[in-house]
């Protein structure tokens, strides 16, 4: 650094090396006020951030032609689903296609974000149980077969404490709800709720072929 670089930096009381003219004539404290405003480009970028607030408000928040980042989520999902479900067709709700549909890790994947998104709230994210009775023991209320997991999804239970999800959420992801809540059986989740209703006899075993019509023998 230059002597005078210091000098102007420290306010030794020297004279400025910069002319009269760049001085605001303000002084406080013995400091001279210089008069440096921020550059052009500065301002430009400043006032660019403040228009774009504006149009990002309106596109984002007020107006009705932008969708929100969960609405393009729930979007790109129903795409997701209707594109993967475009591959099987209508699934019948028998035993064995339920079953059947515990073998395809893309659909237990998919189930698993259902049973998140709306079964967590009372049945746990683990089916341990809350509200809701554990899932994942061996014992049942209204359930014998694997048909009335998909039975009690589409039409509720207990006059509504278990809601009926015929409205709300697909045929197709119904039975592959059913076939997720056929697989929480025999997990042990922590602090799951005590067993309520009976013990049933085990599911039959899923047929080798996910998503394969299920063969007559099998019905
Ligand atoms: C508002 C709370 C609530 C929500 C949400 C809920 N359940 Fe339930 N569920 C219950 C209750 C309470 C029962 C027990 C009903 C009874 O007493 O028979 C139950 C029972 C069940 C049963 C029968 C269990 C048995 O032992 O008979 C299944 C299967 C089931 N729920 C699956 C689901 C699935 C799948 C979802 C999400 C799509 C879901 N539940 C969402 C409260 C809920």
């Amino acid at each position: 650094m230059t002597p005078s670089m210091t000098d102007s930096l420290t306010h030794s009381g020297k004279p400025s090396t910069a002319p009269d003219g760049n001085l605001t004539g303000h002084i406080y404290d013995d400091i001279q006020e210089y008069d440096n405003p921020t550059p052009g480009w500065w301002h430009a970028i400043f006032v660019a951030t403040i228009v774009f607030s504006i149009g990002y408000l309106l596109v984002w928040d007020v107006s009705i032609m932008g969708s929100s980042i969960s609405e393009d989520w729930e979007g790109d999902q129903r795409a997701e689903f209707a594109r993967i479900f475009g591959t099987v067709g209508a699934l019948n709700h028998d035993q064995q296609t339920i079953l059947a549909q515990t073998q395809n890790p893309q659909f237990m994947a998919m189930a698993k974000g259902l049973f998140i998104g709306n079964c967590a709230a009372c049945h746990k994210r683990d089916g341990g149980g809350d509200v809701g009775v554990n899932l994942c023991d061996d014992s049942y209320k209204s359930v014998k077969h694997v048909e009335d997991l998909f039975r009690i999804i589409t039409d509720g239970a207990a006059g509504g404490a278990m809601p009926a999800w015929k409205n709300r959420i697909s045929d197709n992801e119904r039975v592959v709800l059913a076939a997720y809540v056929a697989s929480l059986r025999g997990t042990k989740p922590n602090g799951g709720k005590p067993p309520e209703g009976e013990v049933i006899a085990p599911w039959p075993a899923p047929s080798p072929n996910p998503t394969a019509p299920p063969s007559p023998a099998n019905k």
